[in-house]
C-alpha cells in the first residue's frame, strides 16, 4: 500500500471511529447531556399499571403473523437492494396498538402499527415498524419525549405547553378526532413515515417513505359500535379473516421531490410524488404471540438491506436506541419466565 493509501485509510478508519463513537454516545446519551437517552424514553412510556413482564416498552399489545413478500421488480429502479429483485421471500409480521400499555383497548387506541421482518437473498434482512397514522405527531425525537412525558405528567396543562411550543402536534389532532376508524387489523394502511435513501444500481441516491396499501377494503364503523366489540377484538377478528384465506398489502414506495424536507416525518410530501410499487406482502398464518417467531424479534428501522440507508431523519437512529433497551428488558425478563406477550398478566417490570 502506497504512503498516500496509508494515510487515507487512517482517515477513513478514524472517520467510520468518530461516527460508531458518536452513535455509542447518542445512545449512551451523553451528547445530549441524557436529555434523549433511551432510559428516559422508556421511563416517559410507562403506563400507569406498569410495563407488563417480557413485554415491549412500547406497541405492547400484538399479533404475530407470518407470510411472505412477493417482489415485483418494479422497485429495482430506484434501490439495488437484492429483495427488490423479482422473487418471493419470507416474512415476520407484527400488528400492534400504539400503546405501551399491554391492557390498552383495541376499541380506544387510535394509533395501529405493523411492523416486518423481510429475509431477502442470502439472508438479508429490512425490517421495518410502520403506523396508520400519515405522518409522525411532532418533528423531532425531543419533541416525541417532551409529548410523552405531558401525557404522563399530571399537570393538566403539560400538553397544552407541548402544544404550544410544537404547532405541528395540532395536525396529529386533527387525524385523531376525524380519521375513520376500522374494526379490523387488515384494513389499515401502514405507513413507515420517515424518510430513508434508496440507492440505485447506477448509484443514483432516492428520498423515499414507504406505505402498505390494504386489499382488503376499510369499513368504517362508529366508535360507539367499536366499543360494543369490547377491548379485545382484533385478535379473534384477524385469526378469523387468516382462516378463510391469506391477507394481502400492496408495498409503494413515494419518491421525494427536489425540496421537499426528509428530516421531519411530521411533515407529510404533498401529493402527486412518483411511486413505484415494489411487491405484495401476503399474511398466511397467525403465530403465538408469546413463544412465536416474533418474540425475538426486534423490529429495528436501522436494519436494512443494501440498496436502503437511513438520511437526515433524526428518528430511525433514535429508535433504534430505545427498542434495543426495549428488547433488553423484555428478552431479560423473558428468561426469568415472566413474559405475558401483552396480554397483561404480570406488571410493573421497569
Ligand atoms: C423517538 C420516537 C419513537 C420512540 C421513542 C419509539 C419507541 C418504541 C418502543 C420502545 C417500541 C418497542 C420496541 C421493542 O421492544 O421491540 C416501539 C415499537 C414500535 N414503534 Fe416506535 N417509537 C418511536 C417512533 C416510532 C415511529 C416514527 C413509528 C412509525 C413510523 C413507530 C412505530 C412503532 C411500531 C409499529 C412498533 C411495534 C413494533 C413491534 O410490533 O414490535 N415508532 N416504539
Amino acid at each position: 500500500m502506497a504512503a498516500g493509501n496509508v494515510v487515507r485509510g487512517g482517515a477513513v478508519i478514524g472517520a467510520v471511529l468518530a461516527v460508531l463513537v458518536a452513535a455509542f454516545a447518542w445512545a449512551g446519551g451523553w451528547l445530549s447531556g441524557d436529555r434523549l437517552s433511551p432510559e428516559r424514553f422508556i421511563t416517559a412510556l410507562k403506563p400507569p399499571g406498569g410495563f407488563g413482564y417480557g413485554d415491549r416498552r412500547n406497541h405492547a399489545k400484538g399479533v404475530c403473523v407470518t407470510g411472505t413478500f412477493t417482489a415485483d421488480g418494479a422497485a429495482t429502479a430506484v434501490s439495488h437492494a437484492s429483495l427488490f429483485r423479482p422473487g418471493t421471500y419470507p416474512l415476520i409480521g407484527r400488528f400492534s396498538l400504539g400503546s405501551a400499555d399491554p391492557a390498552a383497548s383495541d376499541s380506544a387506541t387510535r394509533v395501529r402499527g405493523f411492523g416486518f421482518d423481510i429475509t431477502g437473498p442470502g439472508g438479508e434482512e429490512w425490517r421495518s415498524a410502520n403506523i396508520d397514522v400519515p405522518f409522525f405527531p411532532v418533528a423531532t425525537p425531543d419533541a416525541f419525549l417532551q409529548l410523552l412525558q405531558a401525557s404522563g405528567s399530571k399537570d393538566p396543562g403539560a400538553i397544552g405547553q407541548v402544544a404550544a411550543a410544537h404547532p405541528e402536534l395540532k395536525a396529529f389532532g386533527g387525524w385523531a378526532k376525524s380519521a375513520p376508524w376500522t374494526a379490523s387489523f387488515a384494513e389499515e394502511q401502514y405507513n413507515g413515515i420517515d424518510a430513508f435513501v434508496a440507492t440505485d444500481a447506477a448509484g443514483s441516491r432516492h428520498f423515499v417513505r414507504w406505505s402498505l396499501l390494504p386489499a382488503a377494503t376499510a369499513q368504517q364503523v362508529t366508535p360507539d359500535a367499536l366499543k360494543a366489540k369490547g377491548p379485545d377484538f382484533l385478535d379473534r377478528e384477524l385469526e378469523s379473516r387468516l382462516a378463510s384465506g391469506p391477507l394481502h398489502w400492496r408495498m409503494v414506495l413515494t419518491e421525494a421531490a427536489p425540496g421537499d424536507q426528509t428530516a421531519d416525518p411530521s411533515q407529510a410530501w404533498p401529493a402527486g410524488r412518483p411511486t413505484v410499487a415494489a411487491g405484495t406482502i401476503t399474511l398466511t398464518a397467525g403465530q403465538d404471540n408469546v413463544a412465536g417467531p416474533c418474540r425475538d424479534v426486534n423490529f429495528d428501522p436501522t436494519i436494512l438491506p443494501s440498496g436502503l440507508a437511513t438520511g437526515d431523519d433524526p428518528f430511525p437512529a433514535a429508535r433504534s436506541a430505545v427498542y434495543a433497551v426495549s428488547y433488553n428488558r423484555r428478552t431479560a425478563q423473558e428468561a426469568s419466565g415472566q413474559a405475558t406477550g401483552g396480554h397483561d398478566t404480570g406488571r410493573n417490570a421497569q
